[in-house]
């Protein structure tokens, strides 16, 4: 016996004195049934999973903390929000931020061609803030009743179980508004080099709003002090071959030896309002915001520290949402954002369980605890003391919980219209961000790109790659005519192709290449 070491108890509390074997009848007898001890061990061991996330499942978390410089650009922040995390110079918050993939499961290769998650909870002085995002900035849809199809397609066949190129494809032949997301994901920037050397942003638009009741549109967008770097598929398949957690290793290893891995806090930022003059709309997820025109503002920097002691107490269990905003920081109607919110607190009440919020990776920081008047289901592990443990309802004339004073301005939005089902009309730049971008990337970047997308449609029915050379020729007649090429499609048939049933033509196509 070592004195120091604590003894081996049952979860009832009870002593260990034999953890080698069965209570059997005689040294090769039959066990009992009352071996409450080996009962107790081997059914928790038989729940020791919970359900993946239903995407995203391949994640790696770290712990650290934001520092606000209390500016946005050279302005003061609170010109654009009351938010005291952004507001409250050099004041550090503490962070969790759990980085992922998409498609793959659990223990799925870190080497995927996908986008990243970036996810950071910020634990603030008036509750947590959550901001869950990707590396690319921007997103393959921008109406969240699309999801589960898009999902569905990219995910593995429900009949051979392997994913396969004509399903993705046959989803994006048939959404023009993912276009853009698929020359970022497609080219090398659908494989970072890792998860410390990749920008991340919170895509979809938010608001910010002042003291004074006055709101700006906002994007938030995180630029690594690592610089940016990605694989080809080449590179990606090299380092498959021997790790598949290659990045979750990266950054494990980059923390424990002090080198922790920084990111400058940038928002872009625009007046409210519809923004008729621009030929995008600015709640639409599948668009970047020049940055000619709304250029990156620093704000702060976060900085991750600190490895989680145990991966499933923390990063599995950790729940990240859209809808977790403080006071300050305000949705937009971008209709991404506002179906997300719905369903990640959804899934979370069904992956982790009705009390996830109770967990101290979730719960907001130790100064600013929660008080509610919830009550019961499973797991609850605490009520929350309200004062009179009678009362469990507000108001009440005798004790109990009480409202918060209401601060002196309220941000009211103004909304009128018709009740129905719409899209986006301003569709030009479907075509026209797809285009640009791969005219920007650099020959390796566009020649990995052509690659990847031609070694696809390969593999893909005629159908489906006629109506994709289409869509690229629309881009860019070049980025369109190396594909078909590389592929073997017959470009002047798929340019014969009249325009999408029910969809707009494209009008934006350029023929004449930025580059040589
Ligand atoms: C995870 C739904 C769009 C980024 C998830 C999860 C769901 C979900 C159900 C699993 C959450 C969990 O189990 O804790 C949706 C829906 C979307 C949508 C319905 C569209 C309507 C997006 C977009 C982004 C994004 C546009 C990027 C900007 C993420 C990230 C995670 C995630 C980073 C992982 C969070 C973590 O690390 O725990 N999403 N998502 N999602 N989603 Fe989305």
């Amino acid at each position: 016996m070592d004195a120091k070491r604590p003894i081996l108890t049952t979860r009832q509390g009870h002593p260990v004195t034999d953890n080698q074997s069965l209570r059997s009848v005689g040294e090769r007898g039959p066990a009992t049934l009352e071996n409450y001890q080996f009962i107790e061990k081997i059914t928790h061991f038989d729940r020791e999973r919970i359900p993946e996330r239903v995407v995203h499942a391949r994640g790696t978390g770290a712990h650290g903390y934001f520092e606000a410089y209390g500016k946005v650009g050279k302005e003061p922040a609170s010109k654009y929000s009351c938010a005291r995390v952004l507001n409250e110079t050099g004041v550090q918050t503490p962070i969790f931020v759990r980085f992922s993939t998409v498609i793959g499961g659990k223990e799925s290769p870190e080497t995927a061609r996908d986008p990243r998650g970036f996810a950071i909870k910020f634990k603030t002085v008036e509750g947590n803030w959550d901001l869950v995002g990707n590396n690319l900035k921007v997103f393959f849809i921008r109406d969240a009743i699309k999801f589960p199809d898009m999902i569905h397609a990219f995910k593995p066949d429900p009949v051979s179980n392997r994913q396969e190129p004509w399903r993705f494809y046959d989803f994006i032949a048939n959404h023009p508004e993912s276009l853009h997301m698929v020359t970022w994901v497609k080219s090398p920037w659908g494989i970072p080099a890792n998860y410390r050397e990749m920008e991340g942003s919170g895509v979809n638009t938010y608001k910010l709003v002042n003291e004074q009741g006055v709101a700006h549109l906002v994007k938030f967008h995180f630029q690594p002090k690592q610089g940016v770097r990605n694989l080809t598929s080449a590179q990606a398949a090299e380092i498959q071959a021997k790790d598949v957690g290659h990045a979750t290793a990266d950054l494990y290893d980059a923390i424990e030896r002090g080198d922790f891995p920084e990111w400058e806090f940038c928002v872009q930022i625009m007046t409210d309002g519809d923004h008729p003059e621009l030929d995008f709309d600015p709640l639409d997820d599948t668009k970047r915001w020049p940055e000619d025109q709304f250029p990156l503002l620093p704000v702060g920097r976060i900085v991750l520290n600190r490895n989680p002691d145990n991966v499933h107490a923390e990063t599995e269990q950790s729940a990240f949402g859209t809808g977790v905003l403080v006071r300050g920081i305000d949705f937009s109607d971008d209709k991404m954002l506002q179906g997300r919110t719905l369903s990640y607190s959804d899934t979370q009440r069904y992956r982790v369980g009705p009390n996830y919020l109770q967990l101290p990776i979730n719960a907001p920081q130790e100064k600013v605890r929660a008080y509610t008047n919830q009550q019961g289901g499973q797991m609850a592990y605490f009520v929350d003391p309200t004062g009179d443990k009678h009362i469990n309802y507000e108001p009440s004339l005798i004790g109990g919980l009480q409202e918060a004073p209401k601060p002196a301005r309220e941000y009211h939005q103004w909304v009128e219209g018709h009740l129905g089902r719409y899209q986006t009309t301003r569709t030009a730049d479907d075509y026209k961000q797809a285009g640009e971008r791969y005219r920007t990337f650099e020959d390796w970047e566009r020649e990995d790109l052509i690659a990847n997308i031609g070694g696809d449609l390969k593999q893909c029915p005629e159908v489906i790659q006629l109506r994709m050379v289409w869509h690229l020729w629309h881009c860019d007649e070049d980025y369109g005519r190396r594909v078909a090429q590389f592929a073997g499609i017959d470009l002047e048939k798929a340019k014969a192709l009249p325009p999408l049933p029910g969809k707009p033509a494209p009008h934006q196509r350029r023929s004449a290449p930025a580059y040589t």
